[in-house]
């Protein structure tokens, strides 16, 4: 099933997100949803405050949207990489190493917003899959930027956090639209409602 989105400027995405256990409650059908609500919206990430659930849960699919399974779309100007798609449940971002790069995020709460976000290219992330086994993994490039948006959702983090102020102002209006219910996104959204 498709879920709404939750757009900017409703509290759940400002909450910093719980750990869940093993066993928790409709998880399985969650992670369907949340993948098949990703695709409906082409997105390459969703993290569950999105769709208005506060726990430490995210889905990830690098290539979504193209047909290739093995990895040769990458994003202009980018080497290509394998296809990283996962469930990622408590993660934690344990490091982040390297030398900052920009590149033009998105998110699926923020439609028809793109900026330029700086990030470092490597991070080391521990997390649990869906079999809630537990990873620590090193991950790079636009795999380890798509986690790093999506971990920060988890934190209360939307990617417009990291702009610089003069950038953050000149979207300010268009910021206030959204959270308003004034957006042409083709995928189902929940806005807050109007007091
Ligand atoms: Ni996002």
């Amino acid at each position: 099933m498709v879920l709404p989105i939750r757009a900017f400027g409703d509290p759940v995405l400002k909450k910093v997100a719980s750990d869940i256990e093993q066993g928790h409650a409709g998880l399985d059908q969650l992670v369907k949803d949340m993948f098949e609500t990703m695709y409906a919206a082409n997105g390459v990430g969703l993290a569950a405050p999105q769709v208005g659930q506060s726990i430490r849960l995210f889905v990830v699919d690098t290539h979504a949207g193209s047909d290739d399974e093995d990895g040769e779309a990458a994003p202009e100007g980018m080497e290509p990489e394998p296809r990283l798609k996962r469930v990622f449940i408590n993660a934690y971002i344990m490091e982040e190493e390297g030398q900052e790069w920009g590149f033009e995020e998105g998110c699926l709460s923020i439609p028809g917003i793109r900026e330029e976000v700086d990030r470092q290219p490597r991070i080391t992330l521990r997390y649990q899959d869906e079999k809630f086994e537990e990873h620590e993994e090193e991950f790079v490039g636009f795999a380890a930027r798509v986690i790093q948006h999506e971990h920060d959702h988890l934190d209360g983090i939307l990617f417009t956090d990291h702009l610089p102020p003069l950038r953050k102002r000149l979207i300010q209006g268009k910021l206030r639209d959204i959270s308003m219910g004034k957006t042409d996104a083709k995928y189902p959204m929940r806005f807050v409602p109007k007091k």
